[in-house]
């Protein structure tokens, strides 16, 4: 905190502002550890946002997921279960997605798997194909991250999901437009 030279007495005046400080800074700890990051502030024709306007998963209570978070698990599990491992988990060749999930936001999830990623930080020849002209994962690519983003919390178990929502009619045709593309 600035103490202000000109300004005396300034023992008091720094107390009270201490005072006020920790107040505000124990107000945001209260609600951050109550507020739910990835809890839906709005959904349109059953696909999920959460409040910053990431997609995100909605899972009820007696486990039915949305569409996407089911057509996700299925789109992961045809184009990346071969080297992060079944579930997210990770294997010996690419990092266990349900951890990178816990840094990484949506942009920097997008990003890498469009532009994919080579590891140059040691001797290893690991790399991360880039998937940006590959339909079978861009036009799924929402459903991926949201299917992730689940398991990352510990929403989702590793399981293939067993009740989900219908597919919705935006759904088919988001498909049928990024496909013809
Ligand atoms: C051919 C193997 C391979 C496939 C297929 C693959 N990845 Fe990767 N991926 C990797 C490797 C290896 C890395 C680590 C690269 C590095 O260390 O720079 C990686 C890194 C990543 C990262 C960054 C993780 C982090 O913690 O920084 C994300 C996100 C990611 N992959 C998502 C995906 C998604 C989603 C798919 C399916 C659409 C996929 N990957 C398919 C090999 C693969």
């Amino acid at each position: 905190m600035k103490s202000q030279a000109g300004n005396r007495p300034a023992p008091f005046r720094r107390n009270a502002l201490f005072g006020l400080t920790a107040l505000a800074l124990g107000f945001f700890a209260a609600t951050s550890a109550f507020a739910d990051p990835a809890k839906p502030a709005s959904s349109e024709d059953g696909k999920y946002v959460d409040a910053e306007g990431a997609p995100t998963y909605n899972i009820t209570p007696d486990g039915n997921v949305d569409w996407y978070t089911f057509s996700g698990y299925r789109r992961y599990h045809s184009e990346c279960t071969v080297c992060h491992g079944p579930d997210g988990a990770g294997s010996t060749y690419a990092p266990a997605l349900t951890d990178s999930l816990k840094k990484m936001n949506y942009e920097q999830f997008t990003t890498v798997v469009v532009q994919g990623r080579k590891d140059v930080s040691t001797s290893s020849q690991k790399v991360m194909p880039t998937f940006g002209t590959n339909r079978n994962v861009m036009c799924y690519l929402d459903d991926i991250y949201v299917y992730l983003r689940a398991r990352s919390d510990g929403a989702l178990a590793r399981v293939r999901p067993e009740k989900h929502d219908p597919k919705p009619q935006s759904a088919k045709d988001a498909e049928t437009a990024c496909m013809a593309n």
